[in-house]
């Protein structure tokens, strides 16, 4: 058989898919985080890997699903939240924008999996049933209640899952997760996959859809808004917290949408929470949503002698990395550039001038 008789659209996939193979697998397993760090991994669109200095892994909204695959299907059905806030039926063409960095099927060892809201991509079959198969028992499913009914649906067993709503700690070994309010005001109009649809009149309880999380480590505490929209009240819940860094759902709404936060919605949020880092991330991975994270940065340039801006953007890139507290006044994260070793072995041209 010819190299081309053996080579078909699945050998195709299977060579080429994820993109980057176990690349970031190995590295988040082969790190070990020094004392009093900690570090986290960008596993594209709001999907999140922590790691404490007792070595501590846990994942937020990870997802490895696609978006708009195909022509075919022209409408949105009326239940959908784009057609109910926006009066429209055409589908929103949201293509996914950046290849899969991660292979959930190759987790190792995963000590909690953690998932805001049921948005799909924020909750995931696939990542659910990797978690599932891969992981210990004692691994537990965190979740606000639809979550957890989703996964129950699923096949994941009940006494996997733990329902949390705001005010709820769970502990996880050395690090502690705090539950609070989600400001995801675009899950108040999305319907579950389960059988409980309210009326279009009545506004659904929020805490059963969607959580924030607030991830305590010895190091320093992060604060997930997932999909929250701007809210007054970040302000409060950085009163309630202190906060070290925070990641939000940056990215640039279609003409008559809101959903995502804009550049100057990252910077006031960062303010109310009084984080000391603030990382817009969503903005990576929607073909109609894609935004430009250096908008941010030249705004808080601007404005961060006028406001005493106390806190710092960071500007990250899907499948990187970021070290708290290292990487604090970093602002830009380029990934590893290579060629460390040059000239360990002497140059192999036919002339230097070539250099
Ligand atoms: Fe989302
Ligand atoms: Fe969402």
């Amino acid at each position: 058989m010819s190299k081309i008789d053996e080579t078909t659209e699945q050998t195709w996939k299977n060579q080429v898919f994820p993109e980057w193979g176990t690349w970031l697998n190995e590295e988040i397993d082969n790190t070990i985080v020094p004392k009093n760090k900690f570090m986290m991994w960008w596993l594209v669109n709001m999907g999140l890997w922590i790691k404490s200095d007792a070595q501590t892994n846990i994942a937020i909204d990870l997802w490895c699903g696609t978006g708009k695959t195909t022509h075919k299907l022209k409408e949105m059905s009326a239940r959908h939240q784009w057609a109910r806030l926006t009066g429209g039926r055409i589908i929103q063409p949201n293509l996914r924008s950046q290849p899969n960095v991660f292979n959930p099927f190759k987790i190792k060892k995963l000590d909690a999996f953690l998932v805001t809201h049921f948005h799909h991509d924020h909750i995931d079959l696939n990542a659910a049933a990797a978690v599932l198969k891969n992981t210990s028992a004692q691994t537990p499913f965190i979740g606000p209640k639809y979550v957890v009914q989703q996964w129950i649906d699923w096949g994941v067993p009940a006494n996997r899952c733990i329902t949390v709503k705001p005010g709820d700690t769970v502990k996880v070994k050395d690090i502690t997760i705090q539950v609070t309010d989600s400001f995801d005001r675009s899950v108040l109009i999305t319907d579950p996959d389960t059988k409980e649809l309210p009326p279009d009149d009545v506004v659904p309880e929020m805490d059963e859809r969607a959580v924030n999380f607030v991830i305590n480590t010895s190091a320093g505490t992060i604060y997930d808004a997932a999909d929250s929209h701007y809210c007054s009240y970040f302000a409060k819940h950085g009163q309630d917290f202190k906060i070290d860094v925070a990641t939000v759902a940056y990215g640039e709404n279609p003409i008559g949408v809101q959903d995502k936060m804009t550049s100057v919605d990252v910077l006031r949020t960062a303010e109310a929470l009084q984080t000391k880092v603030i990382i817009p991330l969503h903005w990576d991975i929607w073909s109609n949503m894609l935004a430009d994270p250096q908008e941010i940065e030249i705004l808080w340039d601007l404005r961060k002698k006028r406001f005493n801006y106390q806190f710092y953007p960071f500007l990250w890139l899907p499948g990187g990395s970021f070290t708290y507290p290292d990487d604090r006044t970093k602002i830009e994260y380029y990934h590893d550039r290579g060629f460390a070793d040059r000239y360990t072995y002497p140059v192999n041209l036919p002339y230097k001038s070539f250099l």
